[in-house]
């Protein structure tokens, strides 16, 4: 990547704010309650958090997250190094076909990100529909495409994946009570999930002022659990104004947010929240969102306890498989994305 290609430059009217002061506007959420093994069980604290994580995705979609059980840091750095050596190499570049591996071609609403990506799934191999055709049975398999070098990445990568994957599915326990669920109500949707990881790494940009390392965007899954390193770039759509807000990184913290997945299942109590991300001209950024994302076969449709005659079901449902597969593959493409209005 040299200087910027027309290909990159947002219309105007997308273009970030340089200038936006950080704010530490998202909730933190303090998860020891449910982590420490040395904590005494304590209900009202229970139902504290419980509700804590229901306002924070009522209000903002977003959230960041404390003492979450796992070292932030001995796996994170391992990634960073690997990724750098990773990233010279470029040797894994996908294959045709598949949606896995690296690739630097994606593009957000038609404009190309500056950044380039490495995917891998966690439960292997994934069969997910061919396309969005409901009369093509064809499937496709999703299988990682590791490099030879570094040895190491794939054995840290797998490691972090069960992780971070394990605090997911614990939230969305606790998102499942917000909501006056069982706890387990989401479990079966992952059994055979199609969730995956993403190594994103932003280089310097020339033109900051012009390009996106991300565009504007809502997460098209369930939940997304993010890792940054201490650059910072993330900004947020805050809901009640429209303003473009800073996420500032925090050591440890990951960054969690409700995805359109979560959207439907809830009727829209809680929102997908559109977001972006800011590059700069001196420091390359870092980041590991994971992806929990439904089984393939799953018809994605507000849930039936949510939903009665004053507070009728706002979406159709959706093939997840379909739906998934066609984004993935139209946006390394840049095809037009499918369209997931009612
Ligand atoms: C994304 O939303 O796709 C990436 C977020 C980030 O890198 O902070
Ligand atoms: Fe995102």
């Amino acid at each position: 990547m040299g200087e910027v290609d027309p290909a990159f430059i947002q219309d105007p009217e997308h273009r970030p704010k340089l200038s936006a002061t950080e704010v530490k506007g998202i909730p933190l959420i303090d998860l020891s309650l449910i982590n420490s093994p040395h904590s005494v069980y304590d209900p009202r604290a229970f139902e504290g958090l419980v509700a804590e994580i229901g306002n924070a995705c009522k209000d903002w979609g977003f959230f960041q997250v404390i003492n979450h059980g796992r070292s932030a840091k001995g796996s994170k750095l391992l990634l960073g190094s690997s990724l750098r050596c990773l990233w010279r190499r470029r040797k894994i570049r996908r294959d045709e076909g598949n949606v896995l591996g690296y690739y630097d071609t994606e593009h957000t609403k038609n404009v190309r990100d500056w950044k380039e990506v490495f995917d891998f799934t966690v439960e292997e191999p994934t069969l997910v529909p061919a396309s969005p055709d409901p009369e093509d049975k064809e499937e496709t398999e999703w299988y990682n495409q590791w490099p030879e070098y570094p040895p190491e990445l794939r054995n840290a990568c797998e490691e972090y994946a069960r992780e971070v994957e394990n605090l997911a599915l614990k939230l969305m326990g606790l998102i499942a009570l917000g909501l006056g669920l069982p706890k387990d109500r989401f479990n079966s949707y992952f059994k055979d999930q199609t969730s995956f990881l993403r190594l994103n790494h932003y280089p310097p940009c020339p033109s900051p002022q012009l390009a996106l390392g991300v565009g504007r965007h809502k997460d098209g899954g369930a939940l997304t659990v993010l890792a940054q390193d201490d650059v910072g770039g993330l900004e947020v759509k805050r809901k009640t104004d429209g303003v473009w807000i800073r996420v500032k990184p925090t050591p440890n913290a990951f960054i969690i947010n409700v995805g359109d997945v979560i959207q439907v299942w809830s009727n829209e109590r809680y929102e997908s929240v559109e977001h972006r991300v800011i590059v700069n001209s001196e420091k390359e950024r870092f980041s590991i969102p994971y992806y929990l994302n439904p089984a393939h076969y799953t018809q994605v449709e507000p849930l039936e306890e949510l939903i009665n005659e004053q507070n009728p079901a706002k979406y159709k449902p959706y093939s997840w498989g379909k739906f998934i597969t066609h984004r993935k593959l139209t946006q390394a493409k840049t095809l037009p994305l499918i369209d997931l209005s009612p």
